[in-house]
């Protein structure tokens, strides 16, 4: 395939499947369980013989208090402890039907996300973390992180994550302006409530709390937006997240044909650059990948390590994501299956994930990077290969198109935004995925 071409199925790809991920989904077959399994204990072996690694697990709560009309992730509303309380026997199975294997392996880090975690009850949380801490290995845990949204959280829920020694905590607040939160259907949200659950995480001592808002939500103005950015900057978080709206086939928005008009997209560019000056002043700075914190220990360790050195990621729970670096990229079964497994009942035998080699988890680590930079010398520390001979051919296709920057060791490639990373960073692909790619591309629009 000449550059031109590729690039033209890059751009079709980009915009039919919005993953940003290596290897793509949309290559995921089905893979039974037990070969993860088996993948997870090679990579094990390979831990305790020293590969550099922070293993990282991830439980994943799929449901929510309302659906937010703008929210591109497929969540359920679970308003009952019924509801709930079913998805986390589900879990409770899956810990101990994986915990064996990690007998050996201590995680470093621990990310409760959704979704929204906080829907489960205090008691609720405190039993899925005492499951664990009981069957998996976290005493050395550097950070804790559990996603939250105003309306689930409370003064006794806060109580528990901090018992159970979480020291990030994520609060979803995405609009404090009344008529936006009416628009975006969590109308069960108030400012009070903000700032209440805000003080209350603040004197139970959590380390670092982040706050999230989204941006370029169709009826938002600028001027309310700025105001709901005053207010949460007031409250001095650890760290800040803005959300640029991305009208994803998920969006209830999006499936109701509202459509943020062309005015408002190019209003919400202007004002993410103000915002951004704006949250400067308050001495937020960039770390990595993360552009809001107040000091470097905010960041999101589970996303650091694994950008930084490309480490393990156990995912639990319906849907989650995993990376087993050298063997396995997969997800977890999603919801329906999922919820069959209850009390002693097997797991579903399947998952979906695609098979990885050495060179492919190393192309994994590219596409994490590319955009903020990958530093040839930090990758020839980590693989013990040279970037420039490896990528060689990749380079000079994106320098043909003017994609490529590279300044003092670090490579990058040039993009704008996600749909241009979505397309650029592919020519960065081994050439049997981009195969794949091609078989399936055109028939799948
Ligand atoms: C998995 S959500 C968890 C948030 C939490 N459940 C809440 O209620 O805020 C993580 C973040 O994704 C962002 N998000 C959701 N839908 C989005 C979209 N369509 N475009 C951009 N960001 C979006 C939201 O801002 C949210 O804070
Ligand atoms: S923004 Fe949060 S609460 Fe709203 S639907 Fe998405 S995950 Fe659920």
């Amino acid at each position: 395939m000449t550059v031109k071409e590729k690039e033209k199925l890059f751009k079709h790809l980009a915009r039919h499947h919005d993953s940003m991920d290596y290897p793509p989904i949309m290559l995921y077959r089905n893979v039974k369980r037990e070969s993860i399994k088996s993948a997870w204990r090679k990579r094990i072996v390979e831990i305790s013989r020293g590969a550099l690694d922070y293993p990282g697990m991830y439980i994943h709560v799929p449901y929510c208090q309302t659906k937010c009309f703008f929210c591109k992730f497929r969540t359920r509303v679970g308003n009952s402890e019924k509801i709930t309380g079913r998805y986390l026997d589900c879990l409770k199975e899956e810990i101990k039907d994986f915990a064996p294997l990690f007998k050996k392996v201590g995680f470093k880090t621990l990310y409760l996300g959704g979704g929204t975690p906080t829907i489960f009850s205090a008691g609720q949380l405190d039993t899925l973390f005492t499951a664990l801490e009981k069957e998996f290995n976290l005493k050395d845990t550097f950070q804790r992180l559990i996603e939250s949204s105003p309306a689930t959280l409370n003064p006794e829920k806060i109580g528990v994550i901090k018992k159970h020694g979480f020291n990030r905590l994520t609060i979803g607040v995405q609009a404090v302006d009344r008529k936006v939160l009416d628009s975006i259907n969590r109308r069960n949200q108030t400012v009070e409530m903000v700032r209440d659950v805000f003080f209350a995480a603040r004197s139970a001592g959590i380390e670092v709390i982040n706050l999230d808002l989204i941006l370029g939500l169709p009826g938002q103005s600028g001027y309310s937006f700025l105001k709901d950015l005053d207010f949460i900057l007031r409250l001095k978080p650890e760290a800040v997240h803005i959300y640029s709206y991305e009208e994803d086939r998920e969006a209830v928005f999006v499936r109701a044909g509202r459509m943020a008009t062309r005015k408002e997209k190019a209003g919400a560019v202007k004002l993410l650059r103000l915002a951004d000056r704006e949250i400067k002043k308050y001495g937020y700075r960039y770390f990595r990948n993360e552009p809001y914190l107040l000091f470097p220990r905010a960041a999101n360790f589970q996303f650091q390590f694994r950008y930084s050195i490309n480490g393990s990621l156990l995912g639990i729970g319906a849907g989650a994501l995993s990376y087993i670096p050298n063997h396995f990229a997969y997800h977890n079964t999603g919801l329906d299956d999922y919820l069959k497994c209850r009390r002693g009942k097997n797991l579903p035998a399947y998952v979906e994930g695609y098979r990885l080699n050495s060179g492919e988890s190393r192309i994994n680590y590219v596409i994490n990077n590319i955009r903020a930079g990958v530093d040839k010398a930090r990758y020839l520390e980590l693989y013990k290969s040279d970037f420039d001979k490896e990528f060689r051919g990749n380079m000079a296709a994106l320098k043909k198109l003017d994609r490529l920057q590279e300044f003092e060791g670090l490579v990058r490639v040039a993009v704008k935004d996600n749909f241009e990373f979505r397309t650029y960073s592919k020519f960065f692909f081994s050439q049997k995925v981009v195969k794949e790619l091609q078989k399936r591309a055109w028939s799948s629009e």
